[in-house]
């Protein structure tokens, strides 16, 4: 028996070369055993030059063996490497074999390389990236169980996709890390190694409010060992070591620590009204994560869900989330984002107190090389969606609603609704205040400077009708 060590489980190079070799020295298939090397064993090449050298003959196999047996190779059957070499050592006698597809062999490694493909396909449509970091320092970070031993094959779709993001993919196989030149290839992490994406978002949320509680901090609970090679390393660092600082000043290591003194009755049944809201609100984003309620989930990274304070009485909606907010996850990050941030500032309202939310909650893009190109959402997706946007609102009870685009106001007011025609005056809709505007990225569209100027003077005129809005009810209640 020839025993045939490989350098890894998906060593297709090894396989090929020793495959080659034996069949060209009439090694039978029942001959030889298959495995792969364990860390303190020497290369393979040791094992496959015991063998005579390849005498002068040739044979070739068909080019769709090869492209079967590299995505075959990746299935977790531990017999994949016998299989592939019977299906080799047949291939020289009966060229034709794997059109014989009632062959038993051929059926399996037909069935194994759909497996691989499958997997391949469920890889890039259900991989959520989430955004660790903020702007410069911004990573993405995905964690995913494939089936089968896949990640090299699919990573560089994502490395097409998403060029210009750094992004890491975690799985218990390999991890593959893209830095927009390069994918590097570290080992696999267990799950319990992965911070939970809970506590990472916890964590910088606490840590963007000034809120973060460094007495609460646990180390042991961000492995060093797996955040290594993720730039993160630098921003997780400091905010420990300034948590570990703070927590060895006394002082602040016991008021953090301090049970919070109970409240008065009034603020107490305020804040359970909030955490209710609070409770209803991340049920509904965790339910729409799963979303199937129309085709745009296939392509887009993950439902971006609506954010913001829950007894915000300011509810803005927009279209759908953009090439940003698809990655990321949060609405209103990108270009539009920004433009809707100086419009609300200039309009006197923080954007901190409003609940910000989208029509349609997945990105609908065409992809036309490495870019991402939005496309408007059609009525059936638009009233597929609006289940989310009822039960955002029915959660959040804002005094009013301010729908940005045509997008936003079919939604919100359940028919195709002109901007023009409408902006600028309150509609009352079903016991709820609405008010049209256009959406920030028509601002950013407008190729003339003065036109620009003018439409943004109008749409922060729109929104100060808001601002006043609020500040009445505020006053009179
Ligand atoms: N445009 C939108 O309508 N929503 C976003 O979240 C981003 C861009």
């Amino acid at each position: 028996m020839r025993i045939i060590v490989l350098d890894n489980d998906t060593d297709f190079e090894g396989w090929r070369r020793a495959a080659r070799r034996l069949a060209l020295n009439d090694v039978k298939p029942a001959e030889v055993a298959w495995t792969i090397r364990r860390d303190d064993e020497l290369s393979s090449a040791s094992c496959v030059n015991e063998l005579p050298d390849a005498p002068q003959a040739q044979f070739n196999v068909p080019a769709i063996f090869v492209e079967l047996a590299k995505a075959a190779i990746l299935h977790r059957n531990d017999e994949r490497f016998a299989l592939l070499y019977r299906l080799l050592w047949r291939l020289r006698s009966h060229h034709d074999l794997l059109s014989a597809t009632d062959d038993p062999d051929v059926a399996e490694v037909h069935a194994m390389a759909r497996a691989v493909y499958c997997d391949i396909d469920r890889m890039h449509t259900h991989l959520r990236f989430r955004e660790i970091g903020r702007e410069r320092t911004a990573h993405y970070v995905a964690w995913f169980e494939p089936e089968h031993r896949i990640v090299e094959l699919a990573a560089p779709f994502f490395a097409g996709r998403f060029a210009d993001m750094p992004w890491s993919i975690l799985t218990p196989d390999v991890s593959a890390h893209w830095d927009g030149h390069a994918i590097s290839i570290t080992p696999g992490v267990a799950k319990s190694e992965v911070p939970s994406e809970d506590r990472l978002e916890e964590a910088w949320r606490r840590h963007d409010n000034g809120l973060f509680n460094p007495a609460r901090l646990k180390v042991m609970e961000m492995p060093q060992a797996y955040w290594r090679n993720l730039p993160e390393d630098s921003i997780i660092k400091p905010l420990i070591e300034d948590a570990m600082r703070m927590t060895s000043d006394p002082f602040i290591a016991r008021k953090a620590a301090e049970p919070r003194k109970p409240q008065d009755p009034p603020m107490a049944r305020k804040q359970t009204q909030d955490a209710q809201a609070r409770d209803a609100i991340a049920a509904l984003r965790d339910e729409a994560a799963d979303c199937r309620a129309c085709p745009l989930w296939k392509d887009a990274t993950q439902t971006v869900f609506g954010e913001g304070p829950q007894n915000a009485t300011l509810m803005l909606v927009g279209e759908q989330p953009g090439d940003k907010e698809d990655l990321a996850g949060h609405p209103f990050v990108g270009p539009a984002g920004q433009m809707l941030d100086r419009a609300l500032e200039d309009a006197g309202i923080d954007r901190a107190s409003v609940y910000i939310t989208n029509a349609v909650k997945h990105f609908k893009f065409v992809p036309r090389g490495k870019v991402r190109l939005h496309q408007k959402p059609n009525t059936p997706e638009i009233r597929a969606c609006r289940q989310w946007y009822e039960r955002e609102l029915a959660a959040i009870k804002p005094e009013l609603v301010v729908a940005l685009g045509a997008t936003a106001a079919q939604s919100v007011l359940g028919k195709i609704t002109p901007i023009n025609k409408n902006r600028g005056r309150l509609i009352d809709h079903d016991g709820t205040k609405v008010l049209v505007t256009v959406h920030p990225s028509y601002l950013l569209r407008l190729p003339d400077e003065k036109a620009k100027a003018l439409e943004y003077q109008r749409f922060i005129d729109d929104l100060k009708i808001a601002a006043d809005q609020l500040r009445n009810s505020a006053r009179a209640a």
